[in-house]
């Protein structure tokens, strides 16, 4: 039976998902992996609150999809997950300390109706997990992530910071996609940044960040990242990415959202003839709008491009005096006063276009529910997981 036994799978899958309360569950594994296995402790950041809860989301997913008898998925995402966890420093052995504490973990909280079962379907699904895992991690001959030197940092607003680096070795990435980084300030917390320009082969890249309030890695990228820190950047994910065969596109860009939007214009500025593209790029005040030179720079020779800035306030606060005018010199698009779901289907609900949006988690979903009700697509909208 084992992975064949959908209600013994259905029984584990339970006790794991986070939605029917499996935190006592999840952190006594931990407990019990770094009992035994105090090298593992020592990859993970301090606070294991957030570990705990996408952790568990993708063991109860991949239950989910175990019991739904569906296998590809769940092994290419397994595969790709033990490639990328090559990142963080876990060796082999780290995957028999982490298996026997998983078991154990599962064997203890579900001892009033363990069985012989039970007992197959979590020792096949852990021996799964790990087995695909590290065995795609060592089948993998790449470098597991790359380094670089930071060589300049603008300031660019009170928020936003325009970070470039210089890599060791070029990473290839296509135009859209996003890596996760660490920097000094904060080893061991890894976020996801998006590449501003396309993949340059002398290894140069180009980041922009926005502090979010509270946040801690953004802060410090922002506030104290010098030149020569030295960052240590993912190999790159997602799929964000302009289908030139699929009609005229409408991007939507929330603040330092804009870097994989601008990244795919960039990269299409390399054609004679594309589809048209609008572009909504959006902040707080009038200030916040920092890249708008090099989009009318980009609009202003290529004419498949049209921008519109918005702001959620007409005028800037007396602090925006304190860092550069984004004001471009003319030719755009009359700017906009209102929030970006709004500004954006004022215009119709643009069912027509392929439709991207990025921004933090709370502007891509008001914005694509503002274009839903409107009558666009949802097909036709795409984004990047959504995990603020
Ligand atoms: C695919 C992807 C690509 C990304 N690319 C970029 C990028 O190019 N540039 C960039 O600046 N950021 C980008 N982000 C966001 C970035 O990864 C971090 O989530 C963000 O910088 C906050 O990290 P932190 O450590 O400062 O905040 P944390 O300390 O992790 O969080 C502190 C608080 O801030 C909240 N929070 C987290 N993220 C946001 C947010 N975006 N907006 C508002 N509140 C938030 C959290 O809910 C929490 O309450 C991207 C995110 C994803 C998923
Ligand atoms: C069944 C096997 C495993 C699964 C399903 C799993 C799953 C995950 C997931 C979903 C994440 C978050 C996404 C990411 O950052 O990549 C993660 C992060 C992480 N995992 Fe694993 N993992 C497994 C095994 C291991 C092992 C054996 C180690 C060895 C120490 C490990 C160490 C880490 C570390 C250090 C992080 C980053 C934590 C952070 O940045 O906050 N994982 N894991």
């Amino acid at each position: 039976m084992g992975l064949d036994d959908r209600d013994a799978l259905a029984v584990l899958r339970d006790a794991v998902d986070p939605r029917h309360g499996s935190d006592a569950l999840i952190a006594d594994f931990y407990t019990r992996w770094f009992a035994v296995d105090l090298s593992a402790r020592d990859l993970f950041p301090p606070d294991m609150a957030r570990q705990r809860t996408v952790f568990a989301q993708a063991l109860s997913w991949l239950l989910g999809e175990l019991i739904a008898q569906r296998a590809e998925e769940p092994v290419a995402f397994l595969a790709q997950l033990g490639r990328d966890h090559r990142k963080y420093g876990v060796t082999q052995r780290h995957y028999d300390t982490m298996g026997d504490a998983l078991y154990a973990a599962m064997h203890h909280r579900l001892a009033g109706q363990w069985s012989d079962r039970l007992a197959e379907a979590a020792r096949d699904t852990v021996a799964l997990a790990t087995g695909v895992m590290r065995g795609a991690a060592e089948a993998e001959e790449g470098p597991p992530y790359c380094d670089g030197t930071v060589i300049e940092r603008i300031r660019a607003t009170r928020d936003v910071s325009v970070v470039r680096l210089q890599l060791d070795r070029p990473l290839a990435y296509h135009p859209g996609q996003y890596v996760t980084v660490q920097v000094p300030q904060w080893p061991r917390r890894w976020r996801y940044l998006s590449p501003a320009i396309p993949a340059e082969p002398s290894g140069g890249i180009e980041f922009h960040i926005r502090s979010v309030p509270g946040g801690m890695v953004s802060t410090a990228i922002v506030n104290e990242t010098r030149v020569g820190d030295r960052w240590r950047l993912s190999n790159p994910h997602g799929g964000l990415a302009v289908d030139r065969d699929g009609g005229d596109v409408l991007m939507v860009a929330g603040s330092t959202g804009l870097a994989p939007l601008r990244t795919l214009i960039m990269d299409m500025t390399r054609f004679g003839v594309n589809p048209r593209v609008h572009l909504f790029f959006g902040g707080r005040f009038p200030c916040d709008l920092y890249d708008l030179p090099t989009l009318w720079q980009i609009a202003s020779t290529n004419p498949w491009l049209s921008v519109t800035p918005v702001s959620e306030y007409s005028t800037d606060p007396p602090w925006a005096a304190d860092y550069p005018d984004p004001t471009p010199p003319r030719g755009l698009h009359v700017r906009q006063t209102g929030r970006l779901p709004d500004v954006v289907t004022r215009y119709g609900n643009w069912g027509d276009r392929q439709i991207l949006i990025c921004g933090s988690a709370a502007m891509t979903e008001a914005t694509r529910a503002a274009l839903i009700a409107k009558g666009a697509p949802p097909e036709r909208i795409h984004h990047d997981p959504l995990t603020d």
